[in-house]
């Protein structure tokens, strides 16, 4: 396994992380067993990077990584958990907290819920326009000097929010979504992040799956699935960008690769600064995952890659409108894709 440091304060984590959010949330039903074998077999090959938020399944993720880590050597993990997001009793979103004294408490839950006496990194899921970022990172900075947390981290921030959270402490590493069809971080994000020495945890580096390889035209979508409200997967987006898809599928074809390890192979390629998660719920999808750190791009492959999808060649923006308004990384960034 590769090795990579989130930023230059945070901590040595393999070079791809498993996102485990759709083990429980947001991409329809998941099978317990499968999710919690493809933690262990990431672990296995070497993986200490699991990703999580406790609003995932509201608790229920956490609960699954506590019993895949069962019985495991708990400092071989890097847990990286966000918090923040507020549910209903139904599972609606009901907006973001990112108060002192919110933080304490979503982390206190946390702990219990992980089963552990520290989170490796921990984030406030969405910047909270109501509370000043210093406050939030302020208390996530009390925690870890109390032994809680190890390290600060961010997530969907725009370049002044990132340079605003730094002068209270250190940032390991700012969560975004970065992949061939969401660039929007390389004009301002990246570079800010990499003045700071803050790394990157990439999200979203198969574009939800649309970058995956095995989406079809014609899936059908369980209810709640982030999927059918995401503009890029709507009616003339998605023909749009599957016929990106088929472009990337020849380039991977004739690098003997397949789309999924194209796209993760790309983002590795972007900086040994920036590590991709990846939403693998089955072994076999984690298996072909994996295989991306194999692939090594040359500049011919890069060209061929670009070709097949220039930046900025996606249909369709992210995250639907109300979602957007949320994001200070598009606030500060307008226009990013
Ligand atoms: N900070 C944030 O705001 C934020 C937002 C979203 C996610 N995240 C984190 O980032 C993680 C990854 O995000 P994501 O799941 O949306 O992104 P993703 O990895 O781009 O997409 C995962 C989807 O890709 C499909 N896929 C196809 N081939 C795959 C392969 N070989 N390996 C893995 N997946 C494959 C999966 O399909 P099947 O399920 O059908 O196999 C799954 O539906 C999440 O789990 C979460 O921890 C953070």
């Amino acid at each position: 396994m590769i090795i990579r440091r989130l930023g230059s304060t945070g901590p040595t984590v393999s070079a791809l992380g498993l996102g485990c959010m759709g083990m429980s949330d947001l991409y329809g039903p998941a099978d317990r067993g499968e999710s919690i074998a493809t933690i262990r077999a990431a672990m296995d090959a070497g993986v200490t990077l699991l990703d999580t938020g406790d609003f995932y399944g509201m608790g229920h993720n956490e609960l699954l990584i506590r019993d895949a880590l069962r019985g495991r050597d708990r400092g071989r993990a890097v847990l990286s958990v966000k918090f923040g997001a507020l549910r209903d009793p139904a599972g609606a979103w009901a907006g973001i907290d990112g108060r002192p004294e919110a933080v304490r408490s979503f982390l206190a839950y946390t702990l219990r819920r992980l089963g552990t006496d520290h989170v490796d990194v921990y984030r406030l899921t969405r910047v909270d326009p109501r509370v000043p970022i210093e406050e939030t990172v302020g208390a996530i900075a009390d925690m870890v000097r109390a032994g809680y947390v190890r390290h600060v981290g961010l997530s969907e921030a725009g370049a002044d929010t990132i340079r605003r959270a730094a002068t209270v402490h250190p940032i390991s590493d700012l969560q975004i979504e970065y992949s061939l069809l969401s660039r929007g971080v390389e004009d301002q994000v990246l570079p800010a992040c990499r003045a700071l020495g803050i790394g990157v945890t990439a999200y979203g580096v198969l574009s939800r799956g649309l970058l995956g390889g095995h989406w079809t035209r014609d899936r059908e979508l369980a209810a709640g699935d982030f999927r059918s409200s995401s503009p890029r997967f709507s009616g003339a987006n998605l023909e749009h960008n599957m016929a990106l898809v088929d472009a990337l599928a020849e380039v991977a074809a004739a690098r003997g690769a397949t789309v999924a390890q194209i796209g993760i192979a790309w983002v590795l390629s972007r900086g040994d600064d920036i590590v991709p998660l990846v939403g693998a719920r089955r072994r076999e999808r984690l298996d072909e995952a994996l295989g991306a750190m194999r692939v090594t791009l040359s500049p011919d492959d890069l060209a061929a890659i670009e070709r097949a999808v220039p930046a900025g060649a996606a249909a369709g923006s992210r995250y639907a409108e109300p979602l957007m308004a949320e994001l200070d990384s598009e606030r500060s960034a307008a226009g990013a894709a």
